[in-house]
């Protein structure tokens, strides 16, 4: 039977425990599992290497990407990096110009230990353009984070297949339920499971969805290699929180939608950046000067870097989230001190609005 990602997603670990027909699927906590005999094993071993709670995530994980293999680790981060150690040193990678602060940070850190070399394109004809055969893998982010920034993965894929190049998607933004890279053509998924998959700004993960069961095995293999492994009491949150995923979403996303409307009203704004899905919102003021005197006047929503929580947060991207790539380059491509992004919760959206037309204020 095939069943509607709602119905997956609330159903994820019923059924699992076939001894005590737990609802809730039990947290295993034992770090290492007793041999029935020597040469046999129960299927595990050691949990670095499998862990029956880390299990039913991952499945869950990669039937909600369209992939074959889910693999967790302890952040966003953890993922791209088990994702990029998979290729050999004196790779090319083409990635998003626009993206989140720390992959550029990790980027150039792999360029300068001289590990990597990367290449940046602005939208879909410079990455065609800069599309050599040398190029290991392509890494985008659609939207991107923070100035919601689109490109066709269909239309990449179609020319990174044409030449036997990876695509990677950076699917935080959009989610699953949005947008799925795999069916769409790309090969690699991950996320940062820190916001919309976990959604409660208490959880630290990372998710890695690979489309070919080899290139999954290989990563799984690293993942085992290197230990980037999310503990099981994590996954066991992680799975707690994918059951109300869709609600969670589509609320942010209908809130987001009613927010961006208000915005674009507001005269104390210069330009307001969303692409009508998803819950990001990110905004230009007029006056950057004005933004510490904005954020204290903010009552509800909270001055705090991530997103996707059930929480409103407010990030000034230049002194946060972004800081790390140089001012003039970040400048050079409009993330300048003037932008606000904001990833809006499941509040009440009136709330929500009047909170922020009432700190607008300070700019008039
Ligand atoms: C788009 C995107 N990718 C990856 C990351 C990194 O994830 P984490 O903070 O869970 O390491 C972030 C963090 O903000 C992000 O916004």
């Amino acid at each position: 039977m095939s069943y509607k990602t709602a119905t997956k997603l609330a159903q994820i670990g019923n059924r699992s425990d076939k001894q005590t027909g737990a609802v809730a699927a039990p947290i295993y906590l034992s770090t290492t599992y007793s041999h029935p005999e020597l040469g046999e094993s129960t299927g595990y071993d050691y949990t670095r290497t499998k862990n029956p709670t880390r299990d039913i995530l991952e499945q869950a994980l990669a039937e909600l990407e369209s992939g074959s293999r889910g693999i967790v680790t302890s952040s966003g981060m953890s993922a791209i990096q088990l994702v990029f150690s998979s290729f050999p040193s004196g790779s090319e990678f083409l990635v998003s110009r626009d993206l989140y602060g720390g992959s550029y940070r990790y980027f150039e850190e792999l360029q300068k230990l001289a590990i990597a070399t990367f290449h940046y394109f602005d939208d879909f004809e410079s990455l065609a353009a800069q599309l050599t055969p040398e190029i290991t893998a392509v890494f985008l982010e659609t939207p991107t984070n923070p100035l919601m920034q689109e490109v066709s993965i269909k239309k990449v894929a179609q020319l990174t297949q044409a030449q036997e190049t990876l695509l990677i998607v950076d699917n935080t933004f959009s989610t699953p339920l949005r947008q799925q890279p795999l069916i769409l053509g790309a090969d690699i998924v991950v996320h940062s499971g820190t916001k919309f998959l976990t959604g409660h700004n208490d959880i630290l993960a990372g998710v890695v969805v690979a489309k070919d069961p080899e290139i999954g095995e290989r990563l799984a293999w690293l993942a085992n290699t290197t230990g980037p492994t999310l503990g099981s009491l994590d996954c066991w949150l992680f799975i707690r929180s994918l059951k109300t995923f869709k609600l969670r979403f589509e609320q942010q996303e209908r809130n987001a939608q009613r927010i961006a409307e208000i915005l674009n009203d507001q005269p104390q704004l210069k330009k307001v950046l969303y692409p009508g899905i998803g819950g990001m919102i990110s905004f230009y003021v007029k006056d950057a000067a004005k933004i510490k005197a904005f954020l204290a006047e903010l009552k509800l929503i909270t001055f705090a870097e991530s997103l996707g929580g059930v929480e409103s947060l407010i990030t000034y991207p230049t002194t946060q989230t972004h800081a790390d790539i140089p001012q003039e380059l970040r400048e050079s491509y409009g993330l300048t001190p003037e932008l606000l992004r904001l990833s809006v919760g499941i509040e009440d959206s009136e709330d929500l609005a009047n909170d922020l037309i009432r700190a607008l204020r300070v700019f008039d």
